[in-house]
């Protein structure tokens, strides 16, 4: 296996990286991650993103910390750890936690470094948040997508790793003979390595490709349809996908071959005074998303860029909600979905105590609606928001007039209905009208 994922259930100690100016990039946040993986977390220490340590990203002091933090079998006063719920004696090495990651990028240089000195794996933020897409991806085609995403993370630490290599023997170079413990079998192995990796790349390259082509048509014959497509966006945790079912529950599944792809997060429905919608849900956005995975999933997030209405899910419960907001547009804006309307969705209403509700911009659209998509409170609220939002404002139609109806035609005028007239030789006028709702 090329990449490791962090195994579920694992005594996880998180240090957390103080950054200035990101709310988002909070110990509490770490920690969300971190459980969204499965990971238990354990315990927490604290770092300063200052002075970044080029060989072990924290400084020696830092190191010593964590070190002696593992090997402690009494819980410290951490603040934010979670007390095991197995006593620490019967951890593998009597460590009290056997994962540490950290809340920033580490280069393959400080991971390794890290791991050597602390006897225990150490990840950096972009290996746990593909770990998180690794266990969430349902369809085939986002399976693929983070696979692709996980080989090319992979590919360039094994890159790196060889440069580290190089330096630990003091530049023997790749031939010379090898550092103890790193003997010439090492070296094919990397070598090896790296090439089955861009092996595996190529071939999970070739089978997106395949996907992606068949994607393509069906949006095509959709777009031709004129059927409305509505993407539910949002950071991860906020819902989408809960809300996903529940309107799935409350339409008809409109089945037809077109959408017979069996992805899950792909559905056509008709729903009650909406008629037919393609409902598309995506993935989780997250703050810093690495961008091996913005460009893997990005034929996916098109579906996004594409779509007529944005569901932005918002979990109105979370205290950064704010910036996850943020960062979903800053998102959308890489993908060039900064302009597709959107109609925001504060989700959660059941754990605030607060009733479902429809909040209307100036010009009596609707533009937020609070409600609980796990206890389906509100739905109606949605469908009816969604029906306003998505039916057109402009009527375009046509009516003929007899010559006596002189009183019809010149209110029409007045409104500035009218965009065309023809007269017809028996005197009757037809008029091409555009109504504004
Ligand atoms: P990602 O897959 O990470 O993008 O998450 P998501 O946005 O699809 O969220 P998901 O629907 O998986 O829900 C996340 C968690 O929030 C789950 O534990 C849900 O049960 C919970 N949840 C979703 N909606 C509600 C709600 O209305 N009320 C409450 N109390 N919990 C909810």
């Amino acid at each position: 296996m090329f990449f490791e994922r962090p195994e579920a259930g694992s005594r996880t100690l998180l240090i957390h990286v103080q950054q200035r100016g990101s709310a988002l990039a909070s110990e509490e946040e770490l920690k969300e991650l971190a459980v969204s993986a499965g990971l238990s977390v354990v315990g927490c220490l604290g770092s300063r993103r200052q002075n970044i340590h080029p060989g072990t990203y924290v400084g020696s002091g830092k190191v010593d910390e964590i070190k002696t933090w593992l090997s402690e079998r009494e819980p410290s006063g951490c603040s934010a750890a979670e007390e095991p719920s197995d006593p620490p004696d019967e951890q593998p090495h009597g460590k009290r936690a056997s994962l540490v990651i950290f809340g920033d990028d580490l280069t393959p240089t400080q991971e390794r470094n890290l791991e050597k000195l602390l006897g225990v794996r150490v990840l950096g933020r972009t290996g746990l948040i593909l770990g998180i897409f690794a266990q969430r991806a349902r369809t085939h085609e986002g399976k693929l997508q983070v696979e692709l995403a996980q080989l090319e993370h992979a590919a360039s630490r094994l890159v790196r790793g060889w440069t580290h290599l190089d330096r630990q023997r003091g530049g023997a170079g790749r031939t010379g003979g090898g550092a103890a413990g790193l003997g010439g079998a090492g070296e094919t192995q990397l070598e090896a390595d790296q090439r089955l990796v861009a092996e595996r790349i190529k071939r999970v390259q070739a089978r997106l490709g395949r996907v992606r082509r068949s994607r393509e048509l069906n949006r095509r014959s959709r777009r031709r349809s004129q059927v409305k497509t509505v993407s539910l966006v949002g950071y991860t945790n906020a819902g989408k996908s809960t809300l996903f079912n529940q309107l799935c529950d409350a339409g008809v599944y409109a089945q037809d071959q077109l959408f017979a792809t069996l992805d899950p997060t792909l559905r056509q429905l008709d729903l009650p005074g909406l008629g037919k919608v393609v409902l598309t849900d995506t993935v989780g956005f997250i703050r810093q998303l690495p961008h091996t995975l913005v460009d893997a999933f990005r034929a996916t997030l098109e579906e996004v860029a594409n779509a007529d209405l944005l569901l932005h899910v918002v979990d109105a419960t979370a205290p950064l909600r704010q910036e996850m907001i943020q960062e979903v547009n800053q998102v959308l804006a890489e993908i060039g979905a900064e302009n597709t309307p959107q109609l925001m969705i504060y989700n959660k209403t059941d754990l605030l105590g607060r009733a479902a509700q429809t909040e209307h911009d100036q010009e009596g659209q609707p533009h937020k609606v609070w409600l609980s998509a796990k206890a389906g409170e509100g739905k109606q609220l949605l469908l009816d928001a969604l029906a306003q939002r998505l039916t057109p404002d402009v009527i375009e139609t046509s009516i003929t007039l007899s010559p006596k109806e002189g009183k019809v035609r010149a209110k029409l005028f007045a409104l500035g209905a009218v965009t065309h007239e023809a007269t017809a030789e028996d005197g009757s006028l037809t008029l091409a009208l555009r109504i504004q709702k």
